[in-house]
């Protein structure tokens, strides 16, 4: 997508230098555009776990392009146990950075695989840059098929609006920036505005790490589309007051029989969509399906540290700022993510089409998962 008119994807290999991997680091949104160069295991699982990379789409394009990374340092390491046991090593390092997103093991296995393919080490080093490049470039189409499955639900909306705007609400950010491009829960809007239908967007704020507020405004801004932040506590009330049409979310995970997890919070908006019969849609790739569970209190929720609670950073005089919000002795549980069970869930939005967040429906989207 567009940052000042550009085209940008978040995650890219070096034009000049194949061993370097660039991508925006994150962290530093909306205030300044950092691209960060990234060259070895160690910092990818780094710039994963710190999130200067996040976003369940973005989580596994990283960790792809980390594995292939992992391959270029087991050829160069003739000191450590082997070329096998070192990028088993760095797979382990990968996958322990971040528990929630599903993508992050789909990707790391899928180089696995793909790497045990390779009979030497140059093989095995161009298998898994291809596979990493896959990985990227299927996120991307899939992410632009839930744009066009998602327009039509929008498009349905529009019809019966006279004109005035589609209110999207949507938690966190599942734009862009959250995926290598067009993102998931904002394909649609940035489709439907792409098409000429006036769209709104109520942007949850997203505490504590601020996705909504840093990430979604901005992306949503550069790309000229009409939206407005708002406190986390304020949807239920503008659901009341009939302000919102829709809401759409993403996914970290979501099992195979239709449990959603996604940014803590989610679960509120989806049980106050139903209490005043909103529909509640989740756009994911199906990188982002879990088939092995089926039940979401299986699903394994992140906890980060409680100064992400506790303090808070800004933008003042040219330098981002922290500040401390609490008492410093009060203790803080920060609990990343939330799951939405699927009675309360209107549909998923998948690079195959919608269908219901129940098993059946799943699987007659995807009918190789089928055993
Ligand atoms: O902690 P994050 O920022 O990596 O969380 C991911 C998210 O942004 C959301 O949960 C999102 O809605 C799903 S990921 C596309």
């Amino acid at each position: 997508m567009k940052v000042g008119g550009q085209h940008f994807r978040t995650i890219w290999l070096h034009p000049a230098n194949e061993r370097v991997v660039q991508l925006i680091d994150q962290r530093f949104l909306p205030h300044r555009f950092v691209i960060e160069e990234v060259s070895t295991v160690a910092q990818m699982a780094t710039a994963i776990r710190e999130m200067h990379a996040r976003g369940a789409g973005l989580i596994g394009a990283s960790a792809g392009y980390g594995m292939y990374l992992a391959t270029i340092e087991a050829a160069e390491s003739p000191a450590v146990a082997g070329f096998d046991q070192y990028v088993a090593d760095a797979a382990a390092e990968l996958k322990a950075t971040r528990p929630t997103a599903v993508n992050l093991t789909w990707a790391i296995e899928r180089q696995l695989t793909s790497i045990a393919k390779g009979k030497t080490a140059q093989e095995k080093i161009d298998l898994a840059l291809r596979t990493a490049r896959q990985i990227a470039a299927e996120d991307e189409e899939h992410c632009r098929m839930i744009g066009q499955h998602g327009l039509k639900l929008i498009e349905q909306i529009a019809r019966t609006k006279d004109g005035k705007p589609v209110n999207v609400l949507t938690h966190c950010n599942a734009g862009w920036l959250a995926f290598v491009d067009y993102g998931s829960a904002l394909a649609p809007v940035y489709a439907a505005h792409d098409r000429g239908l006036p769209v709104h967007v109520w942007v949850d704020e997203t505490r504590p790490r601020s996705q909504g507020s840093k990430l979604t405004a901005w992306e949503l801004g550069q790309h000229g589309v009409p939206h407005t932040i708002i406190a986390d506590s304020a949807g239920g009330h503008l659901m009341q007051r009939g302000a919102v049409d829709l809401v759409i979310v993403g996914s970290d995970r979501t099992t195979c029989t239709g449990d959603v997890a996604n940014k803590i919070g989610t679960y509120l908006k989806a049980l106050a969509a139903q209490d005043n019969k909103i529909p509640f849609y989740v756009a994911l790739p199906s990188s982002s399906f879990d088939w092995t569970i089926r039940d979401g209190s299986e699903i394994p929720i992140e906890e980060r540290g409680a100064e992400e609670l506790k303090r808070a950073d800004g933008w003042r005089e040219g330098q981002i700022l922290e500040v401390s919000l609490a008492p410093e002795s009060s203790p803080a549980a920060n609990f990343g993510f939330d799951v939405t069970p699927r009675r309360l869930v209107t549909g998923l939005i998948t690079e195959r089409g919608v269908c219901k967040a129940d098993e059946k429906s799943i699987l007659k989207l995807f009918p190789e998962r089928a055993s």
